[in-house]
């Protein structure tokens, strides 16, 4: 059984992106920004931050009080949209529920989108045209690349139709000719559904709602669940106790894919500051 090692991938992504900022003109810029007091996202905001620090990106953080209107955050985007020397922006989510999330990602240019949320990004995605891609299931790919393995013809099961993650990464799967299911959470049999697959996407949001039951013997598990228990502790979407001797390859949480978003959102910045230099 092989551990997909997301940070020691994203720890050499990270490296190399370094070494070619270096030979640039000058370093590429990411404004992120923050509304509102959401833990998790202030979290995710600080480990952006500091990934763009250390790779000698040029890195400006908003932080919006909750109470911002959309115009005026609308506004915001507007005049980093207009600012040369920033090359991406983000707008963390979600957003507070007063605010149209669509309308603040759709006035992000798509050349700044960085997120590749964009309706722009996602519909060049599934015309398997890509430009910018969606950081998460574009890590996921990396991640399978890691380990060579060839997508095409295996059945794939994403288990979460998120737009952040369910369903760009079925375009993802797609374009490399893998067959699709996609369950979300009114999805019938879906424990025969994810038995049948050669490898499953876990990305439900649901600790350990992956165990042994769902899974075929030597299928391949990457697991996008970042979940908060209780305690403390960082769990996955996967029991991956309960797994762990049927897969062949499997990524771990922490350690697997969370690094990997991080790492592929400093390669789509480079890939922005590349198209407007
Ligand atoms: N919230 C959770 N994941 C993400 C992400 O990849 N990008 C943004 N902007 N917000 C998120």
């Amino acid at each position: 059984m092989k551990i997909i090692d997301g940070k020691k991938i994203a720890e050499s992504l990270r490296a190399d992106i370094a070494k070619e900022v270096k030979g640039f003109t000058r370093p590429p810029g990411l404004a992120v920004i923050l509304v509102g007091h959401d833990p998790a996202s202030e979290v995710y905001v600080r480990n952006k931050t500091k990934a763009c620090v250390e790779v000698g990106f040029y890195s400006d953080q908003l932080h919006k009080s909750a109470n911002i209107t959309q115009e005026e955050l609308i506004s915001e985007i507007n005049r980093l949209n207009d600012h040369k020397t920033i090359d991406g922006i983000l707008v963390q989510l979600p957003l507070p529920k007063h605010i149209d999330e669509n309308a603040v990602i759709d006035a992000i240019l798509p050349e700044k989108d960085v997120d590749g949320f964009s309706s722009e990004n996602i519909g060049k995605l599934m015309q398997n045209k890509p430009f910018i891609r969606p950081c998460t299931p574009k890590g996921v790919i990396t991640m399978l690349g890691s380990i060579n393995y060839n997508l095409k013809g295996k059945h794939c099961v994403i288990v979460g139709a998120s737009n952040i993650v369910g369903r760009p990464m079925a375009m993802e799967l797609l374009n490399l000719d893998a067959t699709v299911t996609i369950c979300n959470s009114s999805t019938k049999d879906i424990k025969q559904k994810a038995k049948s697959a050669d490898v499953i996407i876990a990305a439900a949001g649901v600790p350990h709602l992956v165990n042994a039951d769902w899974v075929k013997e030597g299928a391949v598990i990457i697991d996008v669940g970042i979940n908060r228990l209780d305690n403390g502790k960082l769990a996955g979407d996967v029991d991956f106790e309960s797994v762990k001797s049927k897969v062949s390859a499997i990524s771990p949480v922490p350690g697997g894919v969370g690094p990997m978003t991080i790492a592929i959102l400093l390669e789509n910045t480079v890939t922005a500051y590349k198209a407007r230099i």
